[in-house]
């Protein structure tokens, strides 16, 4: 068995920053908007900022301080406690290696869409679908940018924690912060945005709903990215000297308010180009960013291309630091698993990803006839449901169970209170012995029956 040296992060910022980059990304940039036009606007924003600042951070405090006082990814972490354990370490572990290849197939459509301003400009990509439909399904150019968002992760990642991962963060996420802003005062100076806003932030109480507070709390995980093992990895390279529940608010303050930003710069712009706020709402997916966005920006007329492109950037931004994380966790998970050299882990799952990624791809083109949910899903949207609405529950429950049951919540609790003091470690032991599986169960059980169609929520 070949030792290497576990990386650790070079401080607190490096930490916080490589998980808030982690945490934003396609959920907030393009989801969230969807969600809050949809769920009648305050009523959801008030919802997803109660379960971010419950349920979200209780959880990522749990996979941090897990991460760290084992010191290993999520496999030998649950293995610490004995073998009999290590399944549930596996089964979350296997979550990272599903949501790559259709995480970076979408990165290669928003990579295409960010060159496609310069060269096709804002009029060729707001023509209602047809090129967003024309072009996933060419398979060389859809390949051919999937590859390149691949091998600019891969790049990021081959170069280490602190020279990598640390580096390109500390570019992407100021740099997203200060361009999500702009865009987004931007879209509220257009006239008629105003209202926009009004429906963005003002409760719609007739919307509320148990689906809504389903969506919620299925939001809250996608975008803290929990229970997949990668706050646990990246636990595991942190100092016992850093705080971490000073860490977890800033992680998913990052996060919530570049969420509240993304819908600023979307349902604004998208109400003074069409006129109301039902584009975004029933827009559910690849359609709002690649299919009404690029109307709107083509109804703002010169300047229309430039925020076009510099959107664009802004999406791959997030997205590229999300997809560093979970290509380190695989690589993470592998070393420490099998006890190889990190470089050998990386070539596996550099491969493993890579051939994946291609097999999505091609689900738009030649593999089209494998509608795993039924006519005219694809296997992207199989992936995505299978990871998000069932997978990621069942771990987080799972996660729940064997630390508010098994090893107790104590073990965590004395983990968190090396570095600081705890204060809510009652409120915090309850959350996670009963509010959180709970609560997650009944997504869970929500999910399954919705989409085969048992309920209508
Ligand atoms: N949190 C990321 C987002 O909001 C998604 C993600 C999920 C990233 C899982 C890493 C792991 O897009």
């Amino acid at each position: 068995m070949t030792t290497t040296v576990r990386a650790t992060w070079s401080n607190k910022l490096a930490f916080v920053l490589a998980a808030a980059a982690s945490a934003v990304g396609l959920g907030s940039m393009w989801r969230f908007p969807y969600l809050a036009a949809k769920y009648g606007g305050g009523t959801f924003l008030f919802m997803y900022l109660v379960f971010v600042f419950t349920i979200g951070i209780a959880l990522l405090l749990l996979e941090t301080a897990f991460g760290r006082k084992t010191g290993q990814s999520s496999i030998g972490a649950f293995k610490a406690f004995g073998k009999k354990y290590a399944f549930i370490g596996v089964f979350m572990s296997s979550i990272p290696f599903i949501i790559v290849p259709y995480y970076c197939v979408i990165g290669g459509w928003t990579t295409k869409y960010m060159a496609a301003y310069i060269t096709d400009g804002p009029a060729a990509l707001a023509d209602g679908g047809t090129y967003f439909s024309n072009f996933i399904a060419n398979t060389p150019e859809s390949m051919l940018f999937m590859l390149i968002f691949m091998a600019i992760t891969y790049l990021v990642v081959g170069m280490g924690v602190n020279n990598g991962i640390e580096k390109a963060n500390l570019v992407m996420m100021p740099a997203l912060i200060l361009v999500a802003a702009a865009l987004a005062v931007y879209s509220l100076t257009l006239p008629g945005a105003l209202e926009g806003v009004a429906f963005y932030l003002v409760p719609d109480l007739s919307k509320f709903s148990p689906e809504l507070v389903v969506a919620a709390l299925g939001q809250t995980f996608f975008t803290l990215s929990l229970a997949m093992g990668i706050m646990v990895t990246y636990g595991s390279y942190l100092e016992k000297k850093e705080k971490l529940t000073s860490s977890v608010m800033q992680i998913a303050g990052t996060t919530f308010g570049i969420s509240l930003l993304a819908g600023f710069m979307i349902i604004p712009s998208t109400f003074a180009a069409l006129g109301s706020g039902d584009a975004v709402a029933q827009n559910a997916g690849p359609s709002l960013m690649f299919v009404i966005l690029p109307q709107v920006f083509n109804s703002m007329g010169p300047a229309g291309g430039i925020i076009g492109c510099v959107f664009f950037i802004l999406v791959i931004f997030a997205a590229l630091t999300s997809s560093i994380s979970l290509v380190e966790t695989c690589t993470a998970i592998i070393q420490d698993g099998s006890g190889c050299s990190r470089r050998r882990a990386f070539v596996v799952t550099i491969v493993f990803t890579t051939v994946a990624g291609i097999i999505v791809n091609l689900g738009y083109s030649g593999l089209s006839f494998i509608q795993p949910l039924g006519e005219g899903t694809t296997i992207l949207d199989f992936l995505d449901f299978i990871s998000n609405s069932v997978m990621m529950p069942i771990s987080a429950i799972l996660t729940c169970v064997f630390v508010g049951w098994i090893i107790k919540p104590k073990t965590i609790i004395d983990e968190v209170k090396v570095s600081a003091e705890f204060r809510l470690e009652k409120a915090w032991a309850v959350l996670i012995k009963y509010i959180a599986p709970i609560c997650i169960t009944i997504i869970l059980v929500a999910y399954v029956a919705q989409t085969f169609g048992i309920i209508t929520l």
